[in-house]
């Protein structure tokens, strides 16, 4: 069987499980209510907080974020205002001033605030939240709304990682997505968060997008290898137009297939590879001096619902419409629609409206699907001593792992799944096998290569 025939045999279609239960899973019982008592008995020596800030200038055609396209500055004044209300409100509900040691911000394109209005919102962060001395705060950047006083702005604030999206430097293929960006724009953003002392940063590359070549990638990677990023995030295109209609704007006989998509990542991974990045997770590249090396060499990576990450918080609060909180009793989303979210936030009311309670098999599967999509392996024998779970619980897991094995995506002995590297696209329907959710109902999800 060849790798398209393995692919749709395992899956085709299968969550990216930034979280497990996935945000598919979440359910409108498991609300503010929950998050009231979720936050009044947290106790964290150290926290993680995500800030969401949906808006953009321009709308990229492929794009699959919580996202608004605006250019007035009042839009975003409101926001702002109504996140400020949400940040109080759920400080009011802790018990002690919590330490953060992680801040990320991402969006849409946070670089749209203004730099008196990221400066405003760092310091009423420090009002309510003590952060640690050298935390790391991250931003997502749209690098053609970025100037150099705005990246002098982020080091002053302590901003500590800039990701940087840019997806494809081909002229064809930006037109295609609508989504022009000249490599010069791009460098002079990266060269100025340099200067300014913030040393680690990611590019986001997406592959799957409309008239991509092999040549073209080649093009795009001789480019961004000129930017000597730390990390680079190669995201497989996503295109769910029942979810995002704009997406109907890209013409899907343009779109690369399962067949190209399997070559073009191995291409983009023997280039990165051949350049001195490690591979990590399905679809990371680390440079030795970024943080997330050392790491993913000792096992410790982590994966969040920005993908992965070195944090090792279990606790993540997550503000601003359809943000994502983690609590160790389970997830919790904000309310998506903004308006919704600022009306909520302005009447001082918590703005959870669904989510999910971890029950102990969501845990144990959940350990289970996050070790295979970080370290490529599982010690079954250890998930099964950990929860004294006897030979039964993953018998019906074992059959499909051995059939696995049969088809060469895995070694399965001695109870530890150990996935090849160089199988690393399958790592989703490796996870999947744990899934109690997708397994037993499919749901629609984009091509998982
Ligand atoms: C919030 S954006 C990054 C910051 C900024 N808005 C920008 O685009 O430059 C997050 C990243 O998600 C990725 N992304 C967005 N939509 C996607 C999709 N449909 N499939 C795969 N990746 C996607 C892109 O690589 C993008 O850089
Ligand atoms: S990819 Fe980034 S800049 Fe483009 S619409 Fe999405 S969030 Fe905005």
């Amino acid at each position: 069987m060849d790798s398209v025939d393995l692919f749709f045999k395992y899956g085709g279609a299968l969550p990216r499980y930034t979280s497990y239960p996935t945000a598919a899973e979440f359910v409108s019982e498991v609300d503010n209510k929950k998050q009231a008592i979720w936050l009044s008995t947290l106790e964290e020596k150290s926290l993680s907080l995500y800030i969401h800030i949906p808006f953009c200038r321009s709308l990229c055609w492929f794009c699959g974020c919580h996202t608004k396209i605006t250019k007035q500055k009042g839009k975003i004044e409101t926001y702002l205002h109504a996140l400020y209300r949400e940040i109080a409100t759920v400080a009011s509900f802790l018990n002690q001033q919590q330490c953060v040691s992680h801040l990320a911000f991402g969006g849409g394109s946070p670089n749209i605030l203004t730099k008196d209005q990221f400066s405003d919102l760092m310091s009423y962060l420090r009002r309510w939240f003590n952060f640690e001395k050298g935390s790391e705060i991250s931003i997502e950047l749209d690098p053609r709304l970025v100037d150099h006083s705005k990246v002098a702005c982020y080091s002053r604030e302590g901003v500590s990682r800039i990701s940087v999206g840019l997806q494809d430097f081909d002229p064809r293929v930006q037109k295609a997505i609508n989504r022009v960006q000249s490599f010069e724009e791009t460098k002079g953003v990266i060269d100025n968060a340099r200067k300014e002392g913030i040393d680690q940063v990611n590019v986001d590359l997406i592959y799957g997008l409309p008239l991509q070549t092999l040549s073209s990638m080649k093009c795009t990677l001789e480019k961004v290898f000129l930017l000597d990023p730390n990390r680079v995030s190669v995201f497989s295109y996503a295109h769910v137009p029942w979810m995002k209609p704009h997406m109907r704007m890209i013409k899907e006989s343009e779109i690369l297939d399962a067949r190209e998509r399997i070559a073009m990542f191995k291409f983009m991974e023997g280039e990165l590879l051949d350049r001195g990045y490690m591979a990590v997770g399905l679809d990371h590249f680390v440079k030795e001096k970024d943080s997330m090396y050392q790491k993913n060499l000792e096992g410790s990576l982590q994966r969040n619902f920005q993908g992965y990450t070195t944090d090792e918080n279990e606790v993540m609060l997550g503000f601003g419409a359809s943000a994502i909180s983690k609590y160790h009793q389970g997830y919790l989303q904000n309310i998506s629609d903004i308006s919704a979210y600022q009306d909520e936030a302005e009447a001082n009311n918590l703005l959870a409206f669904r989510g999910i309670e971890l029950t102990r098999d969501n845990k144990i599967s959940r350990e289970a699907i996050e070790s295979i999509m970080t370290n490529l392996s599982l010690d079954l024998f250890a998930l099964e001593e950990k929860y004294s779970l006897d030979n039964a619980y993953f018998e019906e897991e074992r059959r499909t792992l051995s059939e696995m094995e049969k088809d060469g995506l895995l070694t399965f002995r001695e109870n530890r799944v150990q996935v090849d590297a160089e199988k690393r696209l399958f790592l989703r329907s490796v996870a999947n096998v744990f899934d109690q959710y997708t397994r037993k109902v499919p749901k629609k999800h984009s091509l998982s290569v």
